[in-house]
């Protein structure tokens, strides 16, 4: 069963690919231990993949962005609490990416830090979130204000979870995937292209091969970087216009179909720049992006003035111009912190029709 070491200041930890079917038994025979589950998770998996959880240690969680909140993780406070007021827990997370923040903060500051296994079910945390080591919560009307470092000290992928995900939640993580596969350079982009409809068909062992890709990708860009000071800021490709167009669209755009509809964006300002060819622009937009961006736009969610408002005001902001990770016709990511208003304007004049049609499922 593949294995694969991630290294971090606070720990090197281990993310296995696979059946979790031995892992939960074993989990299932500690002594100080709490399960918490996505709510629907349970739903769909409490008598299949899930039926080893002791009841009595199990408490399930809504996922939910109103509940990824000091609220919440005061919650997970109580029930670990009621179970053992020892530093010897462990916390088990099965879910996406919003339980893996709330727990994961929850993890990091009970005791300073108690033990955290993390089964993600999403296809965003199995081939994205899980490793990196952020946690983050939102504080009132901002979103993911609130965070620490703090990674699982085991990640267990199981792509069988992903049979009961939506298909909206499927394509929102695909657009990750895609993400991290142009990031790596041409050939992986021809080997993400020829497992497409395998991905999209759920063939398991397609879907294993690919998060494990991702991962690894990912990997190469914060192994040196884990804190984001510099080239794991280049993850951010899709994400800079892509966070405004979330919250423009009161998030009803999900975050990474959202991150496609930004790279199609960045893509248009790159070539404006002429650091990307048309021709490259054309094929990576045709091919990779739009195939996987099933969310139509409205055209109120592209209103320029709003999406520069929102870029402007985003926390990762430095400088007066506006910043924008760009691919380049060479297969490297640059970032310019000096984008104008009137460019990414002109991309969304050039590119709204293309992100209104969208296609659905
Ligand atoms: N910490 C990080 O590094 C990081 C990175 C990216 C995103 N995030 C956060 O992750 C969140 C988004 O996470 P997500 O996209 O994984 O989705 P999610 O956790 O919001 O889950 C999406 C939906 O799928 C359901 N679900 C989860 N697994 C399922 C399964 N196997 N079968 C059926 N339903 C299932 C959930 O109940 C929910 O309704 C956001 O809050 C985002 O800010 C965190
Ligand atoms: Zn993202």
């Amino acid at each position: 069963m593949p294995v694969i070491k991630v290294r971090s200041s606070l720990r090197e930890y281990e993310v296995h690919l696979g059946t979790v079917h031995d892992f939960l038994r074993h989990l299932a025979s500690l002594e100080h231990k709490l399960f918490v589950v996505d709510q629907n998770v349970w739903r769909c998996h409490a008598d299949g993949i899930l039926s080893a959880l002791p009841r009595s240690e199990t408490i399930t969680f809504p996922a939910l962005e109103e509940r990824k909140t000091l609220e919440g993780v005061q919650e997970i406070y109580e029930h670990l609490l009621e179970r053992s007021a020892k530093r010897n827990l462990t916390l088990i997370t099965v879910g996406g990416g919003i339980l893996q923040d709330v727990t994961g903060f929850a993890a990091s500051t009970l005791y300073r830090g108690i033990n955290w296994v993390f089964i993600p079910t999403t296809l965003l945390a199995q081939a994205d979130s899980c490793i990196g080591s952020k946690t983050s919560l939102n504080y009132g009307r901002y979103k993911n204000l609130i965070g620490s470092f703090y990674p699982p000290s085991t990640i267990w992928i199981d792509p069988s979870f992903l049979r009961t995900l939506h298909k909206l939640d499927f394509y929102s993580g695909l657009g990750e995937v895609v993400k991290l596969h142009i990031m790596a350079g041409e050939e992986k982009t021809r080997q993400y292209l020829g497992s497409y409809d395998s991905i999209c068909a759920l063939d398991m062992s397609t879907l294993q091969r690919t998060i494990r890709t991702s991962l690894e990708i990912k990997i190469d860009y914060i192994s040196d970087d884990e804190f984001d000071l510099g080239r794991r800021n280049m993850l951010n490709y899709g994400h800079c216009i892509g966070h405004a167009l979330e919250s423009v669209s009161d998030f009803r755009i999900p975050h990474g179909q959202a991150v496609v509809a930004g790279m199609v964006l960045a893509n248009d300002i790159a070539q404006r720049r002429g650091i990307l060819s048309e021709e490259k622009r054309r094929f990576i937009e045709t091919r990779l992006l739009l195939p996987s961006l099933k969310v139509k736009a409205k055209p109120s969610d592209l209103d320029a003035m709003d999406i520069i408002d929102a870029i402007s005001k985003d926390k990762k902001r430095i400088g007066s111009g506006l910043v924008l990770v760009m691919l380049t016709e060479a297969g490297e990511m640059v970032r310019a912190n000096d984008v104008e208003a009137q460019e990414v304007r002109a991309a969304l004049e050039e590119v709204a029709n293309l992100l209104c049609e969208g296609s659905r499922f």
